[in-house]
């Protein structure tokens, strides 16, 4: 996630929607700026992976990191011949060589003329390096300025199909390509102003991400993000297109409008079935759809405008966590108050700590503009208190407070999803307690979990 920095929420972030349909938080890493974050295999096992770095106008500049299913670093590396720090944001590829494609975005002097341009201008090209991910030395090389090469086994997208052609994405032309495997030519265009085909009106998609071959041949089918919007559709949409013949538009419920970024994964069912998850990119909702463009799933984990992720992906994992959290958390106890610096706060109630997240009930309860959460351990004893939230943004509070009112009951935790509050325990910070309490209704439960997940660090 990229969002504003009063969002709090910045990070790598997991859900578990293995249990529980809610998918509570699983995982977060203290780190920012962090892109293209998914499952991958690296030397057989499963790993995370990500770039990470500095994000600038629509690129960014930075190291690709993959770490075990433990949350430990296995390796990063970083680009190579244009400057360590070149390494870009927008693909991250483990290849079944155990090399990995990442893209790299360079400016090189070019006679601009062609184009109604100045003789001595520059273009800023894209390229592609694939690294040997234990040397960190390059294996291959492409650039897009010189369509030759490409058949060497190289292209920005890892797709490849069968006949090992490359389907190529460029979201300023609203067009896809496929480019030779062999000799590098364009055997199709597929959108944009010289398509091969003719498109569907309602299949006419703009700006897209994350084209992904789903079937290479009979039928010939293409997934991609539809960032939108056009003259009819004004929102983002996935489409999975069957070149020839029939499409098919998976949006979610919202019906957003995804300015940049987003993605599509196809999720295959032991059934034969395919399911699609939907990720909105610049807005924070991703959905999970079945073939018939049902909604399975439609969840806002954050707060709209103010968080973006660029893929959200369905895969499975194991959580083998290599150290215990080392909080002693036991139970959370909610307080609220008219201002965020008060020095009292009236208790409202308590809970048991469930998990990574505990969602409490307040339901009927009056709550004031500002809550906040207590970590209490086994014996009753305080351990620290969490910043003060008015369900948008996070405030320091002081923890020597007077506490108004005597503890009611212990509630159920994760009942329904609004009018909630949730608290936090995080693990591996230094002191052993970290704590967010929000309340869920002044937007939604997400605009609270994102609150409640923003302070809060995990490695
Ligand atoms: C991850 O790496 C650490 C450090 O080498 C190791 O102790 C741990 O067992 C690894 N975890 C897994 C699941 O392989
Ligand atoms: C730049 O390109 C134009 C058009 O192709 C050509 O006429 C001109 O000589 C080129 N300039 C240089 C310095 O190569
Ligand atoms: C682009 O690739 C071509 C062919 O591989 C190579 O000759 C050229 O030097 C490359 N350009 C840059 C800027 O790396
Ligand atoms: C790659 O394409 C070039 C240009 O068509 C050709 O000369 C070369 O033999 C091809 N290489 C391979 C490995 O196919
Ligand atoms: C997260 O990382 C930043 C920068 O490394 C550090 O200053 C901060 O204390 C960390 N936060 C937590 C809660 O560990």
């Amino acid at each position: 996630m990229d969002g504003e920095s009063t969002s709090g929420q910045n990070w790598p972030t997991m859900y578990d929607f293995s249990q529980d349909r809610l998918g509570p938080l699983a995982w977060i890493a203290n780190c920012t700026e962090l892109f293209d974050f998914k499952t991958q295999t690296y030397r057989g096992q499963p790993v995370l992976t990500f770039w990470s770095g500095e994000v600038l106008n629509g690129y960014g500049r930075g190291s690709y990191y993959i770490l075990n299913e433990s949350y430990v670093e296995l390796v990063h590396f970083q680009a190579n011949r244009f400057g360590s720090d070149m390494g870009e944001i927008h693909e991250f590829t483990i290849t079944s060589d155990d090399t990995a494609l990442i893209p790299v975005y360079h400016a090189i002097p070019w006679n601009l003329t062609e184009t109604g341009g100045i003789e001595n201008g520059w273009l800023f090209e894209n390229m592609f390096q694939e690294i040997n991910v234990e040397t960190g030395e390059t294996v291959f090389e492409w650039n897009a300025s010189t369509h030759i090469g490409i058949n060497e086994s190289y292209n920005s997208l890892p797709e490849d199909d069968a006949a090992g052609d490359h389907l190529v994405s460029a979201r300023v032309m609203d067009c896809i390509y496929k480019i030779s495997g062999e000799d590098g030519h364009i055997i199709w265009r597929l959108g944009g102003k010289r398509s091969n085909f003719e498109i569907d009106d309602d299949a006419v998609f703009a700006f897209q991400h994350d084209a992904r071959w789903v079937d290479s041949k009979n039928p010939v089918q293409i997934a991609l993000f539809d960032n939108g919007p056009m003259e009819d559709i004004a929102y983002s949409r996935d489409l999975l297109l069957d070149v020839n013949s029939d499409t098919k538009k998976f949006t979610n419920a919202a019906k957003t409008f995804a300015t940049f970024e987003g993605s599509m994964q196809v999720l295959k069912l032991s059934d034969g079935n395919m399911n699609y998850l939907v990720g909105y990119g610049s807005q924070p909702y991703f959905a999970e759809l079945n073939a018939q463009g049902e909604i399975l799933l439609d969840v806002q984990f954050g707060k709209t405008n103010a968080v973006n992720c660029y893929r959200a992906y369905k895969p499975p994992w194991l959580k083998k966590p290599f150290t215990k959290p080392d909080t002693e958390c036991e139970s959370w106890v909610v307080y609220t108050a008219n201002s965020s610096d008060s020095s009292t706060w009236t208790t409202v109630t308590t809970a048991r700590r469930t998990g990574f997240e505990a969602t409490i009930d307040l339901d009927g309860v009056q709550l004031d503009a500002y809550v906040r959460g207590k970590a209490v351990n086994g014996s009753g004893t305080a351990l620290g208190w969490a910043q003060a939230s008015n369900g948008e943004q996070l405030f320091d509070a002081r923890e020597n407070v007077q506490q108004n009112g005597s503890v009611v009951s212990i509630t159920a935790s994760r009942t329904t999803p609004l009018s909630s509050a949730t608290c936090s325990a995080a693990t591996g910070s230094s002191t052993g307690v970290a704590a967010r309490a929000t309340q869920g209704s002044m937007e939604s439960l997400y605009t609270a979990a994102a609150v409640v997940a923003g302070g809060l660090a995990f490695v």
